[in-house]
């Protein structure tokens, strides 16, 4: 069901990002899915949710990961954008799932109290927001100690010459609304958790899958 109650406030930041991905859900929705989706549903499935856990999931778009969360568990999808929820709540009506709403939030500045979820996910969204620092602080704290931060994206490269030829074509991807110069470690300094695992699905993927323990 869709919760559309709260918008985010009026005056709140609108980052251009957001706008982005407003204007160009219909090629975002043809191209994308394609990419990503079987590497957020394989990942999801290994996390082995308990009944009833309380779930995050932050940018969550047009909700193309909302099939992998098991039935009995109580899912929050947030995003800036309200086109983007639109599609993720016909997604959710056309399905029946009771167990999962939507709501429009900033990533940044979440509308939510500390330490509520089991689980907070995030999916290609960190180096789409302004402040990915301020996002990754917000999941960290309405995450509960014990609980799981699982977020896959793009991080900058740890072997120089990579990370060399990625930050060539920054001036491109920024236009395109993401950053390729994301540091993982730096993002994670000082955070409240232990990181659990961190891999690529392949050897050439760009993306990381990192799983970890809020403390
Ligand atoms: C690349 S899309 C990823 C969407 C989805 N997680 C997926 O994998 O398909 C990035 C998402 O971040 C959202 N976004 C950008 N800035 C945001 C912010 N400050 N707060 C919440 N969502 C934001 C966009 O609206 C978009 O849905």
């Amino acid at each position: 069901m869709l919760k559309m109650e709260s918008k985010p406030e009026g005056n709140a930041p609108q980052p251009h990002e957001s706008r982005f991905y407003h204007n160009l859900v219909p090629a975002y929705q043809a191209l994308w899915p394609a990419v990503a989706r079987r590497r957020i549903l394989s990942n999801l499935s290994a996390l082995e949710l308990a009944a009833e856990a309380k779930v995050l999931e932050v940018g969550v778009g047009t909700g193309m990961s909302l099939d992998a969360y098991p039935t009995n568990v109580d899912v929050l999808g947030v995003d800036l954008s309200e086109s983007m929820l639109a599609e993720a709540e016909v997604l959710i009506q056309k399905n029946n799932w009771s167990h999962i709403s939507v709501r429009p939030m900033n990533a940044e500045k979440l509308e939510l109290e500390d330490e509520q979820f089991d689980l907070v996910t995030s999916f290609h969204t960190i180096s789409v927001v302004s402040r990915p620092d301020e996002m990754m602080r917000e999941m960290v704290r309405v995450c509960k100690p014990g609980g799981r931060i699982f977020v896959i994206n793009h991080f900058r490269s740890e072997n120089p010459l990579i990370a060399k030829v990625v930050d060539s074509a920054g001036g491109l991807t920024r236009r395109l609304g993401w950053r390729t110069d994301l540091e993982m470690t730096k993002l994670l300094d000082e955070l409240p958790i232990e990181i659990e695992s961190c891999h690529k699905d392949n050897p050439l993927s760009l993306f990381r899958v990192l799983v970890a323990k809020r403390v």
